[in-house]
């Protein structure tokens, strides 16, 4: 199984039932919050579903927007207005539609160089988190979504690359390589979670999420979690494994 023995793997029948589980489980991460609620936002297009379920009955009037705290996992390094840009495509399917106060929106600046982006982000956390040091009994995140590309990689965690072995830095920057340039978080801060929920859609992630469950190695598969990684899954992705 992926991740950690106890990992939880739900396949639902659809994308729009998908959508609906991963919303109830966001919630009741954020209900559940001892703090204050922090979602780590997965980019791409597969959450997007998620996202304007969000702001839809039973949701838009259950969750509390003035409390939640809303943080990227990875960004391309492109501005905000850009269409490749996972900062837009949150605005477009959920901020721009639910009452969410600016100060809770923590977008990563990307006015700067690409490394900037990365440390001033990394600053960022750890002034939301309060201290420097992330610690197993407070986690950083309320629930961290996350999504599957088709080369096993998560976030802007990519095969191969050195930032997979990063253990002290929270942020790095992603030159060019097997994608534009982009900004992520490691994997200790993404795994700093009350909850960690992967969202995988459709037939061509069939391959590689066979893979991964037969117990194969790729990024998304190492993230880890004491309360077991969440895999909502749908038919076309779950077919063949
Ligand atoms: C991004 C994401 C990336 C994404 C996967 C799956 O910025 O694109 O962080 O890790 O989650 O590539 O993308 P899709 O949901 O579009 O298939």
């Amino acid at each position: 199984m992926p991740g950690n023995a106890d990992a939880k793997f739900v396949v639902l029948r659809d994308p729009d039932t998908l959508a609906r589980v991963a919303a109830d489980w966001i919630l009741a991460r954020v209900l559940d919050a001892a703090g204050l609620p922090a979602v780590c936002l997965a980019g791409g297009s597969t959450p997007q579903l998620l996202y304007r379920k969000l702001t839809e009955p039973p949701y838009h009037d259950r969750f509390p927007w003035p409390r939640v705290h809303w943080f990227w996992g990875d960004e391309r390094f492109v501005p905000h207005d850009s269409p490749r840009s996972n900062y837009r495509m949150v605005c477009r399917a959920l901020f721009d539609h639910a009452p969410v106060p600016a100060a809770n929106i923590h977008a990563m600046d990307m006015a700067g160089s690409l490394e900037y982006a990365a440390e001033n982000y990394e600053g960022h956390l750890r002034t939301f988190y309060g201290s420097e040091l992330l610690s197993p009994d407070r986690p950083l995140f309320s629930a961290t979504l996350l999504g599957l590309g088709t080369d096993g990689h998560t976030a802007s965690l990519f095969p191969g690359d050195p930032v997979l072995d990063e253990k002290s830095r929270w942020v790095v920057a992603v030159p060019a390589s097997q994608s534009e340039p982009r900004v992520t978080l490691t994997f200790p801060v993404l795994e700093s979670s009350g909850g960690i929920a992967f969202l995988v859609s459709g037939a061509e992630k069939c391959a590689v999420l066979a893979r991964i469950r037969r117990g194969g190695d790729a990024p998304a598969a190492r993230i880890q979690s004491p309360s077991g990684v969440n895999w909502f899954v749908d038919r076309a992705a779950a077919e063949a494994s």
